[in-house]
């Protein structure tokens, strides 16, 4: 056969095994069915999470280097109230007293993260060790192992090391794959005899788009429509090579597993009978998940990102794609890098069709073509863009199922906040949420996903990064307010235990009565709460002062009105 004759073939098999894999997912199947009882495989893993500069503090203590958040967080603006994660939970202190709540709800394991800087402080392997830093998670991990309590250890949840990001642009540059190869060898090195889940990256969709895109999140860079595809493609060889690092290296001493955490909401088109609809969901799903899961599962970026990174950067003048091209070495080095999936899911999205113009301005976001739109009637009850939608977790397992080889997956987020100013512990709308998307991930196993645990965000409020602490997504409060950084119940640590313990939802009368259960419990715990001064004070502040001073402001306006419309009569 002549060569172009060969190639025909190879493109058009090539062509065929995309087709047929993205063919599997129904799109018009859109089963909103009521609630299962039934209980989970058993051995299936229940924990809960957490990141370092979110919780750990002690941001300057014991030798440890500065990450891009410890900087980002102390520039004025940047952060909401401009808090900073400085102390935080302090968790550096009090991971013995954290480990104890772990142990009361009888959690199987516990998601927690390296700080690079922590560990080395200037990014580099080759330069300096902290021996204190590296006491820290040695201290943590045994007492962890001590209470039976599983490690699952993300190497990079987004704090990377300032001088990395001074020196060399951070994940602009190609260097960055290499030094976080050191730093992750380093990690199974000291941890690895002790660690068996590892998690090299924590949804790099975010450290690409809202570090390098948006600018919302540390280093705060604006490099529209160039800087996250960039970012992402280093964060791709990144995973890749510390993976094949464990695999010759670790692998066969130390019997771990090594995966990575995607984040990605559902998208469901807003009409299922229209085509157009159906086609721009599918691009956003795979412009979000399959932007990082398509590489590591099948070898290059979803076609589809090819084709409109490509078009829009040729009606631009450009000479080349925006998007970043894999060499054939680099496909077959990055395929099929990944032990287990780790998915971080909260919410989801009505998508339409939405054109936009070249001229528009280069963009992650017009590059995609389309519109996300909510349901007004859709719950939200803390962050502006968390609405709780739980059928879209189903059908996110299944989507997954059926793009990447029905691969093991652990969910590695998932979770609600509430406000910051929230001080009731009955936290009602968290149990319903956990009650919902729990049953939905239940019936996505029933629909044969292969997920093996599940992780709850977060064991304790925390600094929600631009959000500062004016988002509360633990299931334990705690008070900022009192430098002891005390802890407090909310129900849903009640109501998550016993689901724990039932391994699921055993029947309709014994899950009925748990909310009631948990919330007898979280009225003494709010009692408690409200004996902390300050935060009896902050209720008076936000129960007394502020509704007197809005009724005192509309009174005052409503006279000063009448006042003019008599001047004007
Ligand atoms: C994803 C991030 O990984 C986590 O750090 C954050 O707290 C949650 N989303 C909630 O926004």
């Amino acid at each position: 056969m002549p060569r172009r004759g060969i190639l025909k073939l190879v493109y058009l098999l090539a062509l065929v095994v995309c087709v047929s894999a993205v063919g599997d997912f129904d799109w018009t199947r859109n089963e909103k069915t009521s609630f299962y009882y039934g209980t989970f495989p058993t051995g299936f893993l229940w924990g809960v999470g957490s990141s370092a500069y979110q919780t750990e503090g002690a941001w300057n203590k014991d030798g440890k280097g500065m990450s891009i958040w410890d900087v980002f967080a102390h520039k004025k603006g940047k952060i909401s109230s401009n808090e900073t994660g400085d102390s935080s939970c302090d968790g550096y202190y009090k991971f013995k007293d954290d480990i104890s709540l772990m142990k009361e709800m009888k959690l199987n394991h516990y998601r927690f993260s390296i700080s690079w800087p922590r560990i080395l402080p200037s990014g580099l392997k080759s330069e300096h060790i902290n021996e204190k830093g590296i006491k820290y998670y040695n201290d943590l991990i045994d007492l962890l192992l001590d209470n039976t309590i599983t490690p699952v250890v993300t190497l990079y949840h987004w704090d990377l090391p300032q001088v990395l990001q001074e020196k060399y642009g951070g994940w602009q540059n190609e260097s960055m794959v290499s030094y976080f190869n050191d730093f992750g060898d380093l990690c199974f090195e000291r941890f690895g005899n002790r660690v068996k889940h590892w998690i090299t990256f924590n949804n790099p969709w975010s450290i690409s788009v809202e570090g390098y895109e948006t600018g919302e999140h540390a280093p705060g860079l604006k490099l529209r429509g160039t800087g996250a595809y960039k970012a992402a493609h280093h964060i791709i060889k990144a995973h890749a090579k510390v993976w094949h690092t464990y695999d010759r290296k670790w692998r066969s001493k130390q019997k771990g597993l090594i995966g990575i955490s995607l984040t990605a909401d559902w998208g469901e088109p807003v009409d299922m009978s229209n085509q157009r609809d159906i086609e721009a969901a599918e691009r956003y799903i795979h412009f979000y998940l399959g932007w990082f899961a398509t590489p590591l599962f099948h070898g290059d970026y979803p076609q589809v990102m090819k084709e409109y990174v490509g078009r829009k950067s040729g009606q631009q003048g450009l000479g080349a794609s925006r998007l970043p091209v894999f060499s054939p070495q680099e496909k077959s080095y990055i395929r099929g890098t990944v032990d287990f999936l780790g998915l971080g899911h909260y919410t989801t999205r009505y998508i339409t069709e939405k054109n936009y113009p070249s001229g528009f301005g280069d963009s992650y976001f017009a590059d995609r073509d389309l519109a996300e739109l909510v349901d007004p009637q859709w719950p939200d009850p803390g962050s502006e863009w968390l609405y709780s939608v739980p059928w879209g977790f189903r059908r996110l397992l299944n989507f997954v199922k059926s793009q990447y080889g029905n691969p093991m997956i652990y969910v590695t987020e998932n979770g609600v906040s509430e406000k910051m100013l929230c001080t009731d512990l009955c936290d009602d709308w968290r149990m319903q949420y956990f009650r919902e998307y729990i049953n939905e991930m239940l019936k996505a196993i029933k629909d044969g996903v292969n997920v093996k645990g599940y992780t709850a965000w977060s064991l304790l409020d925390s600094f929600e990064w631009d959000e500062g602490f004016s988002e509360r997504f633990g299931l334990y409060f705690v008070d900022f307010t009192n430098k002891d950084k005390p802890r407090y119940p909310k129900a849903s640590v009640q109501f998550y235990k016993r689901i724990i313990s039932s391994n699921g939802f055993p029947n309709q009368r014994e899950v009925e009565s748990w909310k009631r259960k948990a919330v007898e419990t979280c009225s003494s715990s709010n009692q408690l709460l409200a004996a902390d001064p300050l935060i009896g004070h902050m209720e008076m502040v936000t129960e007394i002062v502020v509704p007197t001073v809005c009724t005192l402001c509309i009174l005052l306006s409503a006279v000063f009105f009448m006042f003019l419309l008599r001047r004007r009569l």
